[in-house]
């Protein structure tokens, strides 16, 4: 294999809730992670005589602040090797946004990597290796529904479809995840996701008062136009709408796809937006 195009896709946060903070520094938590298989980053990757990484997006360099060659260099040093490759990025998935992008571009990297170098590693151990590039970036491994305990990487996948429309509404404001981590107070009731999970399965409307975002009071209270947009997408008759992971994120799930146009058209034309269309 010496050429190869992934997606790399986009995901929401179904509730999050934060439990405890750990000796470790970092928070177990509970959550639903729920993929955007329709919304993508495009990554290529062929065999080449030295490494280099491109992107149609400036801000991503070639360095370590880039989760991409982040994880190419721990597999390097982890067996030794370079890794002569041309990497690719078309970047779609707004960044910093609470979706997850830059994770699941490191995670579809380890996945490259590990079948073109044929390093055998297994789903534990790549999973592994993923934990320590970003608390999300095992979950990418395989996206499909899934419960997330402990930093996210405890996985227990679900059999929940959405099969209505999410418009995703990003107003570009950034919020950092440490920040956010560091002002919140775990609230130490385990379970709440788990049976917001089980009573909820499909049924949208069910996740009002069941799955709640532990993030979005701080959120909200710093930055009002976050909190606007998600008020905007329930007048707009959302069944449920909720901020994704820290933010800034907000989406809203519809009856059908008329109502999230609708509401979407209202939206100031600076906001990312996007609808959804994966599961119906
Ligand atoms: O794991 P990741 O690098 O994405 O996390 C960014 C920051 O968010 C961490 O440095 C930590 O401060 C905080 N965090 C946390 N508990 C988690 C995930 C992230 O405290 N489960």
């Amino acid at each position: 294999m010496n050429y190869v195009e992934m997606k790399a896709p986009a995901k929401i946060n179904l509730g999050l809730n934060i439990i405890s903070k750990r000796d470790d520094g970092y928070h177990n938590l509970e959550t639903i992670f729920y993929p955007i298989y329709d919304l993508f980053d495009k990554i290529v990757v062929e065999k080449s005589d030295s490494f280099r990484f491109t992107s149609d997006n400036a801000h991503l360099t070639d360095d370590e602040s880039n989760l991409i060659v982040r994880a190419t260099r721990l597999l390097e040093n982890k067996f030794k090797k370079i890794f002569n490759i041309n990497i690719y990025l078309e970047k779609i998935i707004p960044m910093g946004a609470g979706l997850g992008g830059g994770s699941s571009d490191a995670a579809a990297i380890l996945l490259v990597l590990n079948d073109m170098f044929k390093l055998g590693l297994s789903y534990g151990k790549l999973s592994e290796i993923a934990l320590t590039l970003g608390s999300d970036v095992p979950y990418f491994l395989k996206p499909k529904p899934a419960l997330g305990k402990s930093r996210g990487e405890e996985l227990e996948f679900l059999e929940i479809i959405i099969d209505k429309p999410i418009l995703l509404v990003n107003p570009g404001i950034h919020i950092s995840t440490k920040e956010a981590f560091q002002n919140i107070k775990p609230t130490p009731l385990v379970g709440r996701i788990e049976l917001g999970a089980k009573i909820a399965s499909g049924d949208v409307r069910s996740f009002n008062g069941l799955l709640s975002n532990d993030f979005e009071n701080y959120v909200f209270e710093r930055h009002p136009e976050i909190s606007g947009i998600r008020e905007a997408l329930v007048a707009d008759g959302a069944l449920f709408s909720q901020m994704t992971g820290t933010g800034s994120t907000i989406y809203g799930i519809f009856e059908d796809i008329e109502s999230a146009e609708r509401s979407k058209k209202r939206l100031p034309e600076n906001y990312f937006t996007f609808i959804s269309h994966h599961g119906f």
